[in-house]
């Protein structure tokens, strides 16, 4: 009899290690090209056939070393679990920054059993910046420890933000930033929501919110910025979901978190 695949937290991360490595060396090759992108849900929403391959390669590897694993990944791919286990995947998060050449652009690969999020893997491929949890295991930055900032002012603090790709979700993240704005140090976007989470999980930024996004887009960053310690949540719901997903800093949780769900009509 063949022993059941493991489902051990810090082994599944380890899976989505090894697979990121490939893609980071695949992705760094192809980000110095001409990409013509495809348009998805709106003029602004690009796909390349890079995005395509990259998921490809990630569900093959993930067919060989995890047969039986489903899957669920950004430009189609799905597979159902037989072990409990799923992978998500979004193969470029940050498509727009990958097409313009601008760093800023990485692989996102989680892993939940049993529909809880259990490990999680984002290669920043152009700062060469691999971030990963496990369920119960803290966070790393290329093996190494982090934790958020121990910022307290909101009236220094950092936070960014995303935009979606349709014209009315994005009048409405525009009107949630003009009353939060005032209130806070400053505002980034930088174009991988993945990215983002994984800064207020370094202490790059002291929070990041952002309404509309893809289970593909949030589910490693999110892991990742709670392992690491930081307030994660979903502003009315305590788990980030496709509505709404929140990471901050512990000093200014409370605090952001009123003031969006005051700004969110
Ligand atoms: C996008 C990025 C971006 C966020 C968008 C996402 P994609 O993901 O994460 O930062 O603002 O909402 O759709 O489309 O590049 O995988």
């Amino acid at each position: 009899m063949t022993e059941p695949p493991t489902t051990e937290p810090s082994e599944l991360r380890d899976v989505a290690l090894a697979i990121a490595a490939d893609v980071v060396t695949f992705l760094a090759e192809q980000v110095h090209k001409q990409h013509e992108p495809d348009l998805k849900s709106s003029a602004a929403d690009f796909v390349t056939e890079v995005d395509r391959a990259s998921e490809q390669m990630i569900s093959e590897a993930l067919e060989h070393l995890r047969p039986g694993d489903g899957l669920l990944g950004e430009e189609g791919t799905e597979r159902s679990s037989r072990t409990g286990v799923r992978w998500i995947v979004d193969p470029i998060d940050g498509t727009t920054n990958f097409v313009y050449g601008v760093p800023g652009f990485s692989v996102s690969i989680a892993a939940e059993h049993n529909g809880e999020l259990v490990a999680g893997v984002v290669a920043d491929v152009m700062h060469r910046e691999i971030f990963d949890a496990f369920r119960g295991g803290g966070a790393r930055m290329n093996g190494r420890s982090i934790a958020p900032r121990s910022t307290t002012n909101m009236e220094s603090a950092v936070i960014s933000t995303g935009f979606g790709f349709l014209p009315e979700r994005r009048k409405h993240q525009a009107e949630v930033l003009v009353e939060i704005i005032p209130h806070i140090g400053n505002v980034r976007r930088f174009g991988s929501a993945a990215i983002d989470l994984c800064w207020v999980a370094c202490g790059r930024v002291d929070g990041f919110w952002e309404e509309g996004l893809n289970m593909w887009d949030y589910a490693a960053g999110a892991l990742i910025a709670a392992e690491a310690g930081a307030v994660v949540h979903g502003g009315p719901s305590p788990q980030v979901t496709s509505e709404m997903a929140v990471a901050l800093a512990p000093g200014i949780a409370a605090e952001f978190s009123k003031l969006l769900a005051s700004a969110t009509p």
